[in-house]
This record gives C-alpha cells, structure tokens and sequence, in this order.
C-alpha cells in the first residue's frame, strides 16, 4: 500500500472516499445526499458505531461512524476494526484507490483507522498462485499528520509484517540456520544494529545444556543469535533492556510428539523470537534511544534417533540442573539459558521475554492478550499494562507466589521441566524462568494465545499477527 498525503475536500473530492464521523449529528456536512442522510440518520439511532458504503458511480463512499465520546484507546481500537469492515467492502467493490477525510475526528484516530486497515491488508499468498486483493493507494488528508509521522509509522508497521512473514513461514522453508542467516541480513542494512550468531560449537562451548537438549532429535543444527541495537544518541548505556524470545522453528512435542491435530500451526512456535527480532529492527528504524538486546535461542523440537528423553537430566548455562519431565515442555528450557546468558553478560536493567510457551495461557484467558507475571519488576510490568491498554495489545497478570515453587522441585536436580501437576501450567512455566533471572528485574510475556490465529480476528488473518511488536515498541518509547 502506497500512502500519499494530500488536501482533500470531503465534500468535493471525485474519487471513491473514506469518511470519518466522531461528531455528534452525523447529518451535517456530510458529503452525502439527502436520502442517504436519512439512512445514517436511522443508523444513528440504532447504535453510535457503523460502517456503510454509497454508490458514487463509478466510485464509492465509505462512512464510518464512530462514538467519540468513549475512552481515547477505546475509539481507536474500535477504528482499527472498523477499517476492517471497510476493507472488505472495497474488495467486494473492486476499489484499490481510496481517499480518505473526516470531520470530529482526532489526529491520533485517524491514524488508528490506518493501522487497522493496514495491518488488515497484509495476507500471506507468497504460495498462493491466484492473486489476492490489496489496496493500492491511501491517500490521507494532509490535516491529520505530517509526512514524517506517517513514514515512522508505516516502518513500525512493516516490521510487523515480517514478522508474521517469519512466523507463517513453514519450517521447511525456514530453519534455525536460515532465520540465523534472515536476520544477519536484514541486521547488515542497519549501522547500529550488531548481529552475532553463534553456531553449534559456539553454544557447546557456552554449554547452553537446555538448547543443546532440545536439538538433540534434528538434523538441523541450533543457533544463538544476538541483535544488539545501540543507538548513537545513547542513555542507558550499560544497563540495556534484554529481550529474550522463544525460538522453537517447529515443535513437534519430540518424544512426547504432540498427538492428533495439536501440532499443527507449531511452526508458529518462534513466534517470540520473530517478534523481538522486529522490535529491535522497528526500534533502530526510528532511531528510538535505547539501548536494546534480543537473545533469540534457535532450534527446532524433534524426535529424532538422538532425541532428548524424559528422564534426562541437563546442566543448563548457568549451572542450575533439570529433570526432563516432558520433551514438549521444551521452550523453557532454551529460554532459560537465553535468560541465564542475559544475567551473566549484559547486567540488563530488566528482561523480558515473548514466548508461545504453554496451551494453558490459551485456556486461561483465550486469544483476547497476554497471561504475564513478573518477578522484581513490578514497575516495568506495570507500565507495560499501560501502554498495553494504549495500543489495544494487552497483559494480564499472573501471580508469582512461592507456593508454586514446590511444583517445579525435582527429586533428582534442582528443578523439573513441567509442573508437577497439571494446574497452572502457565505459571509453573513463569516460575521456571524466573529462577534463571535471578535478581534481575524480569518480565514473562506467554503470547501462547496471541502470536497465531487459527481464525481471523479483527485486523489479523488467519495466521501469525505479529502480536505484542506494537506494545514492546511502545514501552520503548516510553523509555
Ligand atoms: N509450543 C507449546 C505451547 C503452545 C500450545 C503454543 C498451543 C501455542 C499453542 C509448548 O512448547 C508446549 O508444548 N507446552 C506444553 C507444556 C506441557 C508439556 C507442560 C503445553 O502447553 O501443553
Ligand atoms: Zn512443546
Ligand atoms: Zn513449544
């Protein structure tokens, strides 16, 4: 999609059109005839939020009403899907082009009903031979933004489509050494952005005993891959914020192989890590200045001859020992060394980590957020619910009380890799993770239910929806 920004009169534009209305009498200064009036008139009473579309022969008019009086995070998420609505209508209509104007209709709303039609407009069809539909042109009325905010938005956006152009990818196409290789590439375009990847001997020699496990059953070799971004107009310059991110290129539980349909769409168990790897891409983009790291452990899960078994016990990086209970409660254990490497190393002023970690933060609380918990970091965790509830992505947390400690008590090393019962697994994964934080503040994201949609939801197809870039981009902002 193409943006261009330019002076547009509602009323006399000749172009199909997109119409904004936030303001009370939605009757007038419509660019609108009189018997369409009547219709929005009686769609008024009916309720305060809707989308229509008007002939305007051979172009069309597409009116969204919204209730401006509502909370400002509440109106823009309501944008976003309304633009969804609209976006289907110009498929049906076969409309590319389209202007867009508004009248009682904030800066910051108007760009919310950009982002939801944007996000909404990505599909991925590298692999489909039949061309799908996707808007050509937005043309935005020069009065809601300047050119540059426009720019340091559409490079926010992008990166969240490759993202999800990472995560939809299969593992057939995209394995630990080629997402290695994805990233140093896309890290070359940036001057501040340090690209390190270390290869099978190198964790060896780290002895990350929790991502060498977990590759024992591929054939395909792991990677550890750290993107450093550190911009020139430096403030926090020896306490960077660490984001760890899950990167399991398929799982297919190994041993304990995931049994009927419960594996499919697991080639979106990298999820986390694709998307802290655009966080730091999106950050260095817009020149943010923070100090940012993202620690990405990569590997797929196999049962392959040499695979890793129940009953193994691994002496993770840091020392600390783990009984294998199940080969499917894998990420936990790549994450953990990330986690131990990112104490050991970069004395972080708080880490976090995305991870599609356990089915159970999907049964929790479905695909509506983000089952979060937190150990000394009771602030950053606060201020990402904030911005979370900002940009419509949002947390809710999980406690972190010490009783559950017992549940991840091996009898044979220091720790076992899954409850011992089968509640609150989402926890137990938290608390698991959190031993290898140590004293550093640190935030847990479960994106479980979040990072792949089986079904569309709003502005996100069927598939990865890049989830959770926006609200980390967000809090870095903040910083
Ligand atoms: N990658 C899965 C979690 C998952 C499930 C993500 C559904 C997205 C959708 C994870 O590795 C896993 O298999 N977790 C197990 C843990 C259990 C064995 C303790 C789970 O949640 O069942
Ligand atoms: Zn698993
Ligand atoms: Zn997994």
């Amino acid at each position: 999609m193409i943006y261009t920004l330019q002076d547009i009169n509602a009323k006399e534009y000749e172009g199909s059109l997109i119409f904004l209305y936030g303001d009370e009498c939605a009757e007038r200064n419509l660019p609108l005839g009189r018997k369409e009036v009547e219709s929005v008139k009686r769609k008024v009473e009916s309720g305060k939020n809707f989308v229509c579309g008007f002939d305007r022969l051979p172009e069309r008019l597409y009116f969204v009403k919204f209730d401006s009086e509502r909370p400002s995070a509440e109106v823009q998420e309501g944008l976003r899907r309304q633009a969804v609505e609209v976006l289907k209508m110009m498929e049906k209509d076969g409309i590319k082009t389209v202007a867009l104007s508004g009248e009682g209709t904030l800066p910051e709303e108007m760009i919310a009903f950009v982002e939801g039609l944007t996000l909404a407009d990505y599909s991925f069809d590298r692999f489909c031979s039949k061309e799908r539909f996707h808007v050509d042109e937005l043309k935005i009325n020069a009065v809601y933004c300047t050119q540059e905010e426009l720019d340091f938005q559409q490079r926010l956006w992008n990166r969240i489509f490759w993202c999800r152009e990472w995560v939809n990818l299969p593992v057939a196409d995209l394995n630990a050494t080629q997402f290695a290789e994805e990233l140093q590439s896309v890290a070359e375009g940036f001057k501040n952005v340090k690209c390190t990847v270390m290869d099978k001997r190198k964790i060896e020699s780290l002895r990350m005993g929790g991502l060498l496990a977990v590759n024992k059953g591929s054939v395909d070799e792991p990677r550890f891959v750290v993107l450093e971004y550190t911009p020139s107009n430096l403030k926090n310059q020896n306490n960077p914020i660490v984001l760890v991110g899950k990167g399991i290129m398929y799982d297919t539980g190994g041993l304990n192989i995931k049994p009927d349909d419960y594996m499919q769409e697991m080639k979106s168990d990298m999820a986390g890590a694709a998307t802290m790897a655009s966080v730091v891409f999106a950050a260095a983009d817009n020149a943010l200045p923070v100090h940012v790291v993202a620690l990405l452990p990569l590997t797929d899960n196999r049962p392959g001859f040499n695979a890793y078994a129940a009953d193994d016990i691994l002496t993770m990086y840091d020392g600390t020992t783990v009984e294998v209970v199940n080969t499917d409660a894998e990420g936990r254990l790549i994450l953990a060394d990330a986690i131990a490497y990112a104490v050991k190393n970069y004395n972080p002023r708080v880490i976090i980590d995305a991870a599609t970690l356990t089915g159970a933060a999907v049964r929790a609380i479905s695909t509506f957020g983000i089952a979060a918990m937190q150990q000394n970091a009771e602030k950053e965790l606060e201020m990402l619910k904030i911005v979370g509830n900002e940009v419509y992505e949002r947390l809710v947390e999980f406690p972190m009380w010490k009783e559950y400690d017992e549940l991840i008590k091996s009898d044979f090393a220091d720790l076992r890799n899954c409850g011992s019962t089968p509640q609150a697994g989402t926890i137990t994964a938290g608390k698991f993770l959190a031993h290898f934080a140590k004293e550093v503040p640190y935030v847990h994201l479960d994106i479980a239910g979040v990072a792949y949609f089986t079904k569309a939801q709003h502005y996100f197809r069927t598939g990865a929806s890049g989830y959770g870039i926006r609200l980390l981009y967000a809090y870095l902002q903040m910083q």
